[in-house]
């Protein structure tokens, strides 16, 4: 038998109405915050990802998806191409792709679909996941570098997962400096980790070398006390960067959203700078990440493009999902039909079809079942489905244009005539 891929799955009914559920409600909030949606395609040119996300990250070095794409024309190039694992560098090519800065406007945009890591799988963890995610970015004069872009984004978060019904979530919030700033902090990590690091794991040894924020982000109790004496990036950050962060808190506190500091909060992306968060959730358990984004104030220039900052954010759907089935998935569960329609013998398939047609274009949810049928087995279909009333269709019903409709929760069974059946089901 042939089964999913190692770390992907299928979703099924009835997991998919709540997955749609979330969809729209993230639809919504979007919507009142006038965002729009853009779709970019699932797989890119390999050197977007390593130009955008950072070659010596671990998305980049390990975990991508990555194919030869071998010329089929001498009008084609041979390519390097990978199925993307985020979409903000996607997001960006396609900014600097149609020159939307030109609009001289701020693009504020959202996704919704599958990304691709090959991460080692496990709970809440997959190799294709989904995100829904924004990005609001533009030329500086548009305001994109405003502090209150930042509080915007994080405030309109906070609105999206209380309206989903997300209990008990937290923000955690740090500024990871600019250009400017940096390089200070890096030098200062590296001298200060050239002392300590071979009493570290492998892991941070290796990142010592290539990434050495990433360090900050080791999770093994050993290596704790060791990072805890490292120097902080809020020690380092310039004048600037300090007002930036100190304002988006400002903004976040007038608002009322609730915020953590944590200035080890340092993300699996090189694009960041200044304002880095993410949203934890005690429900995921190890993975317990939300979401995650941040500022990218380079991004466009790494990538060629023009001066064009931006801040966004990716919730992993797949954890929301689960954040969500942990409280209060019960109420996003999709009604059941309001009728199933019951031909009872030989040729009553069409007058059924008919009148299914006629109630579906009235607005009423139908289930249509079969002449074959006998009506025990209609009802218990029916009520499998948790569908309580039952519409049958027989030759009487047909010729005097009035048809059975039985309650199947108080057994009651009245007649009723065609023209009047949508009004009543729908009472
Ligand atoms: P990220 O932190 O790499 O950021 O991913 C965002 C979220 O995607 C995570 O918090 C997590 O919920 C989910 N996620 C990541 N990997 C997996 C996985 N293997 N399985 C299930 N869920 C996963 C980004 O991707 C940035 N592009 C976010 C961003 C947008 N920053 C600025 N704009």
């Amino acid at each position: 038998m042939i089964k999913a891929v190692r770390g992907t799955r299928d979703l099924l009914p009835p997991d998919t109405d709540l997955w749609n559920r979330v969809e729209t409600i993230c639809r919504e909030v979007f919507a009142l915050y006038n965002f729009h949606e853009i779709r970019t395609p699932i797989f890119e040119e390999t050197q977007l990802f390593a130009r955008g996300v950072g070659e010596d990250t671990d998305i980049v070095s390990k975990e991508m998806f990555t194919w030869d794409d071998r010329a089929r024309a001498q009008s084609e190039k041979s390519q390097s191409l990978s199925l993307r694992p985020e979409n903000t560098a996607g997001v960006v090519r396609a900014y600097i792709e149609h020159k939307l800065g030109e609009t001289g406007k701020l693009q504020k945009l959202y996704y919704i679909g599958p990304q691709f890591r090959r991460e080692r799988p496990q709970k809440g963890r997959y190799r294709q996941f989904y995100q829904i995610g924004a990005e609001v970015l533009g030329p500086p004069s548009a305001g994109s570098e405003s502090p209150a872009r930042d509080a915007e984004i994080l405030e309109m978060l906070a609105t999206l997962l209380d309206r989903a019904g997300i209990n008990g979530w937290m923000l955690y919030l740090n500024s990871v400096g600019c250009t400017n700033d940096r390089p200070r902090y890096l030098a200062a990590l590296r001298d200060a980790l050239a002392d300590v690091k071979d009493k570290m794991c492998e892991d941070c040894q290796r990142r010592a070398e290539t990434n050495p924020l990433r360090v900050l982000d080791c999770k093994k109790p050993q290596d704790q006390p060791i990072i805890a004496k490292l120097p902080r990036i809020s020690d380092y950050l310039d004048e600037d960067c300090r007002k930036h962060f100190a304002e988006v808190q400002n903004i976040l506190t007038a608002c009322g959203v609730p915020f953590s500091l944590n200035d080890r909060l340092v993300r699996g992306l090189d694009y960041y700078t200044r304002t880095a968060f993410e949203f934890t959730h005690g429900n995921l358990g190890a993975q317990n990440a939300i979401l995650g984004g941040g500022r990218y104030d380079g991004l466009s220039e790494a990538l060629g493009g023009p001066k064009a900052p931006g801040i966004g954010f990716a919730i992993g759907e797949d954890r929301f999902i689960m954040a969500l089935a942990g409280e209060n998935a019960e109420q996003y569960k999709a009604k059941p039909p309001q009728v199933y329609i019951a031909p009872m013998g030989s040729g009553m398939n069409a007058h059924a079809a008919r009148l299914a047609r006629e109630l579906r274009n009235a607005g009423i949810t139908v289930e249509l079942g079969d002449e074959a049928f006998r009506l025990k087995k209609s009802f218990e279909t029916a009520e499998k489905q948790g569908i309580t009333h039952v519409l049958i269709v027989g030759e009487n019903e047909v010729r005097t244009d009035s048809f059975a409709v039985k309650n199947l929760q108080s057994g009651e069974q009245i007649s009723v005539a065609r023209t009047d059946l949508a009004r009543r089901l729908a009472a």
